[in-house]
């Protein structure tokens, strides 16, 4: 009951997090038809609102659901990192459309129709990698591509050249 719940949850907040950011650059676009400044303060209040009251509390819900899914669920599956990997390039995509929502409105502001293509394009497609991925849960045994990387002290072996100068530094 919980689970079904929380999926519900989960999957309402997922629909408006990818929608919001798959249609936000579409709307930046429309920034190059504006002429009177009265036009380009209403769109960017009504941008503002739609990032900051809508698009960013969705984002808040779904990985916050997601989380308490990992516990509820036991997901402790490699196809699930796979998964996250792409939920953090969605991320980055949300943090750098707020980032162009600052500079978009300025009164040079512009946003080209390449990057309204290639920005949709590749948020369309990291969606729908996401959804292949959970819906098909694909076995994936990380063993064989990385033999050793699940070996006890692996981790630590490989990061330790670089973590060394701070390891140095942070010895009394
Ligand atoms: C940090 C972010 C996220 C976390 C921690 C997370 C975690 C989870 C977990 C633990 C489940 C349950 C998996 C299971 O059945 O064992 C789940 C289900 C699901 N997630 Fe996420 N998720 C996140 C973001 C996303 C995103 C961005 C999408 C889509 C764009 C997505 C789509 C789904 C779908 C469709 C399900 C239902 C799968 C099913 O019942 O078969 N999730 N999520």
């Amino acid at each position: 009951m919980i689970a079904t719940g929380l999926k519900f949850i989960h999957i309402a907040a997922i629909a408006i997090w990818s929608a919001g950011l798959i249609c936000l650059p579409f709307v930046y676009q429309q920034r190059g038809d504006i002429k009177t400044e009265n036009d380009l303060h209403r769109m960017h209040a009504m941008v503002r609102f739609f990032y900051v009251v809508i698009v960013s509390p969705a984002a808040f819900i779904a990985i916050g659901s997601g989380t308490a899914l990992i516990f509820v669920q036991q997901t402790f599956d490699a196809w699930f990192s796979v998964k996250l990997a792409f939920v953090g390039a969605m991320v980055v995509i949300h943090v750098i459309s707020g980032l162009v929502i600052l500079k978009v409105f300025e009164v040079s502001g512009r946003y080209p129709g390449w990057r309204y293509v290639a920005v949709t394009v590749i948020t369309t497609l990291i969606v729908t990698a996401i959804l292949v991925v959970v819906s098909g849960k694909p076995e994936i045994d990380p063993h064989a591509f990385w033999a050793d990387l699940f070996t006890p002290g692996r981790l630590g072996e490989l990061l330790q050249p670089h973590l060394e100068p701070f390891i140095f530094w942070a010895r009394p």
